[in-house]
């Protein structure tokens, strides 16, 4: 296949006539290739807390960790445990090599966040002064050669393992701000929630294949095989991605003079315009925003919901609900199917609904990231009484994750919005604090339930989920906006004065 595609380029090059670009669109071309690298780095991230279940030595864990906690401990809790599904559901998951403590698997699961947290603002600017292109190849690329060398390092010592997560962390970090800097760059405002949603729902995709796949293989091959053939598979998007995307449409031969100029002239550019805009920062307009620091909220609030469905719950399941691993890896990966139909038919309905004037994109923004707060926390609301229920929580997770998809069309491709030329910044700003919670949930659910899964303890887990949701949408109703903020066009040099540009 990607023979065929050299040759293409190989054809089309020389002519400047692209034959591609008359028959694909570019900018389709470059969102379906970004929503395959945020999938790639999204399942080289998730695929690790499914291996781990084949990688880790459960006998000699428990003899190391269970004993104080060993008896009728339990017994004084209004409630008991569930009862595991069948007696055999048990008898799968065979041991592996590794006796980490819970202590150091946490650490090994929470360690991507590490880098997560500082490379964002650095890569931002980077993509938006630089290339994004070249930012969000480095990423996929750290990422493959990570997990490549996973299964060496886990061999030699558990904090090798941990290096090896830091590194996929920064690769991606960088993701969305890249992404949004080419988003700025190629999205007509009238396609915009269409493209981020088809890129960012990447990520549940990439989630939904690689736990489904790291299932299979760690059931079948070893878990090994989960970090050899996922990261076998993500070199083909590598020059994939080098041959067929360009940072903006002036720079791509793969488009028609139709696109380019539709492109260009939507985003109130000129289609011979080549140069960088390397445009300053204005920190102090965007800390004092309040349509950005609704955003902020937005996100923050969301992602704490996000990390604890994405990473906690197939700890639930498993602790709690007593499924077994296969079990486990379907029921918590299809509801990230069911997300990314609903955030492409939510986006592609809302866009739909602009280019009429129905609604404003204040509006549209606002359905979106209503959708991604209510109706995950009504279902967590429901999750918390529905007790030991697996169809009743399984049915309700599934409804929760599926909504959250309604953040890409509405916060997360809202900084796009307010300022197109800080887009990137911008994100990798509410991307940093939304971060936060990716380190802390892990460590607040660690605590919580140490010794003590039970329904009780992830009650609170859950009822605190649900204030931050009611945070969410209380602040992001109010002040958040779809409207171009005027700080974005102030600064040209520093001699220049605003007056001339309007
Ligand atoms: C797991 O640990 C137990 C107890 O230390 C040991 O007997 C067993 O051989 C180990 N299994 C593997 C696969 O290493």
């Amino acid at each position: 296949m990607s023979f065929f595609v050299l040759l293409l380029v190989k054809m089309d090059v020389p002519a400047k006539g692209n034959i591609l670009g008359r028959f694909i669109s570019a900018r389709y071309i470059l969102a379906v290739l970004g929503s395959i690298g945020m999938a790639i780095v999204y399942g080289l991230k998730v695929n690790l807390s499914v291996a781990m279940v084949g990688m880790l030595n459960h006998t000699a864990i428990k003899m190391n960790e269970g004993k104080p906690d060993h008896g009728s401990h339990n017994n004084t809790l209004a409630e008991v445990d569930c009862e595991p599904v069948t007696s055999s559901a048990h008898a799968k998951e065979a041991d592996g090599p590794f006796t980490w403590s819970t202590e150091i698997q946490g650490i090994i699961l929470s360690c991507y966040f590490w880098g997560y947290f500082v490379s964002q603002i650095p890569g931002a600017r980077i993509a938006e002064l630089f290339s994004a292109k070249w930012v969000m190849f480095f990423s996929v690329s750290i990422n493959v050669v990570c997990t490549l060398l996973t299964p060496v390092m886990a061999q030699a010592h558990h904090a090798a393992v941990v290096v090896m997560r830091i590194g996929e962390g920064i690769g991606g970090g960088v993701t969305f701000p890249a992404m949004h800097v080419l988003l700025s760059k190629w999205a007509p405002p009238a396609e915009r929630s269409v493209m981020a949603a088809l890129v960012y729902a990447g990520t549940s995709l990439g989630t939904v294949i690689s736990m489904l796949m790291a299932g299979v293989l760690t059931a079948n091959l070893g878990w090994e095989s989960v970090f050899y053939v996922m990261g076998g598979l993500s070199c083909i998007w590598c020059v994939l991605w080098v041959l067929l995307v360009q940072d903006s449409p002036q720079q791509q031969a793969l488009i028609s003079k139709e696109e380019r100029d539709l492109i260009v002239t939507s985003l109130g550019g000129k289609a011979d315009d080549h140069d960088h805009k390397k445009l300053p920062v204005p920190w102090k307009s965007v800390l004092t925003s309040g349509p950005f620091l609704a955003i902020l909220v937005a996100h923050a609030c969301s992602n704490w919901g996000w990390y604890m469905l994405l990473i906690e719950l197939p700890f639930y399941m498993k602790q709690v609900l007593k499924f077994n691993m296969a079990e486990n890896a379907v029921a918590t990966a299809l509801p990230f199917l069911s997300l990314w139909f609903f955030s492409l038919g939510l986006s592609k309905t809302l866009d739909w609904l602009r280019g009429k004037s129905y609604i404003t994109t204040t509006t549209a923004r606002k359905i979106g990231t209503l959708f991604a707060s209510v109706v995950p926390a009504t279902c967590l609301l429901v999750l918390c009484y529905v007790g030991c229920n697996r169809g009743a929580a399984v049915a309700f997770t599934a409804i929760g994750v599926t909504a959250i998809g309604g953040m890409f069309c509405g916060f997360l491709s809202n900084h796009i919005d307010i300022a197109p030329n800080f887009a990137g910044t911008l994100m990798a700003m509410t991307n940093t604090v939304a971060t936060i919670p990716g380190i802390v949930v892990p460590i607040f659910v660690g605590v919580l339930t140490h010794g003590n899964q039970t329904i009780s303890a992830w009650r609170v887990i859950f009822f605190v989920t649900i204030g931050l949701y009611l945070i969410e949408i209380v602040v992001y109703t109010l002040f958040g906006s779809g409207e171009q903020q005027p700080w974005n066009q102030v600064q040209q040099t520093k001699e220049d004065q605003p007056e001339e540009k309007l």
